[in-house]
């Protein structure tokens, strides 16, 4: 028996931008997805007989990547996360299983977390019609702070290229660490809309907006901008520099169209105690983050709104077997 857990992700700045060449910054946050897999006599997951299509991800990872053919597996599935809101459950889910399963097949070779992330991405490019940044599975992978844009950005630590084909072309990121400023009093919340949005579609739905409207490209390259200096920011330890990017970002993400009134409706209810606020991940619903000083007093404030909080500080340990 393995069990392994990779933690979710928050992304402050860059999403949709970064599937386009721009940074994105994501941080790893405490809850994420544990997967534990035993041999048994048919394929089970989660007590039921397992479906391969209707779990691409696993399915690719099992298949595709291990060629796995020994024993069928029970695979059980413990995850922390709210799932297809944002917060990297996909990721976290590849990333846990892939390291399960590289685990139970190589127990005595340790686990190596580039190679993880390079699974983990694959698994998430296969569910999302060949549309996926690394951003969500790396950051997972390798916890911290995690820098993932087009060309190497200076002041980060490089630790590996990812390429992949889209249907808009080839894509090329460079995936770096990036470290967390030593504050001790400033948290993330999230909070979720209690809608579920995936990824692939808003993906794609931004891809046609910008065909009808080449000049959407402009907040794109406008989030770009945003993301660096928010990441120049939360390097000096600046975090109300940080909160004011978020909130210039969240500004791009609704002129190109992902956000949406319940998002809307959350940061209204904290924004008064936050330092800044954003939705974070796809859109369409989701989750959207703040950055405060206050976290009980801006789950509450979620709460009453109507959203589910969960609270994190900035970064935790990547994936691990437990
Ligand atoms: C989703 O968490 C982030 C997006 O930028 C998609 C991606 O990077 O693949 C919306």
């Amino acid at each position: 028996m393995v069990t392994a857990f990779a933690p979710g992700k928050c992304i402050l700045f860059g999403e949709h931008a970064v599937v386009y060449g721009q940074p994105a910054v994501a941080v790893s946050i405490d809850a994420g997805v544990e997967v534990t897999i035993r041999e048994s006599n048919s394929w089970i997951l989660e007590g039921m007989p397992f479906e391969p299509s209707r779990h691409p991800h696993i399915s690719h990872i099992i298949d595709d990547i291990f060629d796995y053919t020994g024993r069928p597996l029970k695979i059980d599935i413990k995850s922390g996360l709210f799932s297809a809101a944002g917060l990297g459950s996909s990721a976290a889910l590849s990333n846990s299983m892939g390291a399960a399963l590289h685990h139970l097949v190589n127990p005595d070779e340790p686990l190596d977390l580039i190679s993880l992330a390079r699974i983990g991405h694959s698994a998430e490019a296969n569910a999302q019609k060949g549309r996926a940044s690394p951003t969500d599975t790396a950051t997972s992978a390798l916890g911290g702070c995690v820098v993932v844009s087009g060309e190497r950005v200076k002041g980060t630590q490089h630790v590996f290229d990812a390429t992949l084909e889209t249907p808009e072309g080839s894509r090329s990121w460079s995936i770096c660490r990036a470290s967390l400023p030593q504050v001790d009093d400033t948290w993330i919340v999230l909070g979720f809309t209690g809608i579920g949005s995936p990824t692939g579609r808003m993906v794609a739905g931004v891809a046609e907006l910008i065909e009808r409207d080449p000049q959407k490209m402009d907040d794109i390259r406008a989030i770009g901008e945003i993301t660096s200096s928010g990441l120049a920011s939360l390097s000096k330890g600046d975090m109300e520099s940080v909160g004011f990017a978020m909130n210039s970002c969240h500004e791009k993400l609704r002129n190109i169209g992902v956000s949406c009134p319940e998002i809307e409706s959350l940061i209204s209810a904290v924004e008064n105690h936050s330092l800044g606020t954003k939705l974070t991940g796809a859109g369409g619903g989701g989750c959207m983050v703040s950055l405060t000083r206050h976290p009980r007093r801006v789950a509450e404030c979620i709460e009453i709104a109507g959203g589910k909080p969960l609270v994190s500080k900035l970064g935790s340990e990547g994936a691990r077997i437990l």
